[in-house]
């Protein structure tokens, strides 16, 4: 018996989310990490392309064998060529030569097609090819099911683990989804607690012109998705590349996570946080560990 989409795409659902937090004590905090590179195709990105594939499942604007397409140089890119294998979907994926070459490999192995464009090509070209090519772009930069996914899954899993017990949420910001779709439903709990915002040095974000490079965090560009969130987050810290990849090896060491470098980012944030006074000992801090440190190992 051949199932429909929809079920498929609940089935799919029951293997993503719930995933592990892991406390631990460090600077005189309790940092609690949600293991998000333990859902399936290895990051946080899999919560949000469910939720916007059901979204345009609802629409009626995918089918059975459609196209989906999205620019990515990473982790949405290999969720979405994950999603497409098992719903029976054909995947478009643009992505930069740069992005990781175990992650471009599994996309084509996951039967994904990539196609490679320099890193400055106008997103919104890109788009229109592929609806041109008949496919329906996710574009998950300004889809709201990207904060809508985080508001009702991430957000709920933390308060429940936590028991509502947490003083601050520090999240790297690339399309600004997760720390908006988290962030405001954490105020939406307690105002009280500190929603921080990480960003590459220099980045736009933080007044600078476009600075270091941390995967998956907006550099040059502010995510339209930020747009709204005034009134959650409440600081911005800047973290460089070294500092991110060094945090990344002192989680190693603390607790043996292998977690990427946005992970690393957010761990250093939280140290400069306290030093800055933005938080104080005794806190009970959430981050995210978006995907593993494996892909950012090259050579
Ligand atoms: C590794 C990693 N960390 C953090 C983020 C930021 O998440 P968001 O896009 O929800 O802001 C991303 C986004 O691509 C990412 O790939």
């Amino acid at each position: 018996m051949t199932l429909s989409l929809r079920h498929r795409l609940e089935k799919l659902r029951i293997q993503v989310g719930n995933t592990p937090v892991k406390c631990f004590r460090t600077g005189g905090v309790d940092l609690c990490i949600k293991l998000e590179y333990t859902n399936p195709s290895g990051s946080h990105k899999d919560r949000i392309v469910l939720g916007m594939l059901d979204n345009l499942i609802d629409t009626g604007e995918i089918r059975e064998n459609s196209c989906i397409s999205e620019v990515s140089s990473g982790n949405t890119a290999l969720a979405v060529a994950w999603a497409a294998r098992y719903l029976g979907l054909k995947a478009r994926i643009y992505t930069t030569p740069a992005a990781p070459g175990a992650k471009k490999k599994l996309i084509r192995a996951l039967g994904g097609e990539l196609i490679e464009v320099p890193k400055d090509v106008d997103r919104g070209e890109l788009v229109s090819e592929a609806i041109e090519k008949g496919c329906v772009p996710l574009k998950q930069d300004d889809n709201e099911y990207n904060v809508l996914t985080h508001y009702s899954t991430t957000a709920e899993e933390i308060l429940r683990q936590m028991n509502g017990e947490l003083d601050a949420f520090f999240m790297g910001i690339g399309t600004g989804g997760t720390i908006t779709g988290v962030g405001s439903r954490l105020k939406r709990f307690s105002s009280q607690v500190r929603i921080i915002g990480v960003t590459p040095r220099n980045s736009v974000l933080a007044g600078g012109k476009g600075g270091d490079i941390i995967p998956g965090l907006a550099s040059k560009e502010v995510p339209p998705l930020t747009a709204n969130s005034r009134g959650i987050i409440d600081a911005l810290i800047e973290v460089s590349r070294e500092e991110a990849w060094k945090y990344s090896w002192k989680l190693h060491s603390i607790t043996g996570f292998l977690a990427g470098l946005s992970t690393g980012a957010s761990y250093a944030a939280v140290e400069k946080a306290l030093k800055q006074g933005l938080i104080s000992k005794g806190s009970r801090i959430v981050i995210i560990a978006a995907d593993r440190l494996h892909s950012y190992i090259t050579g």
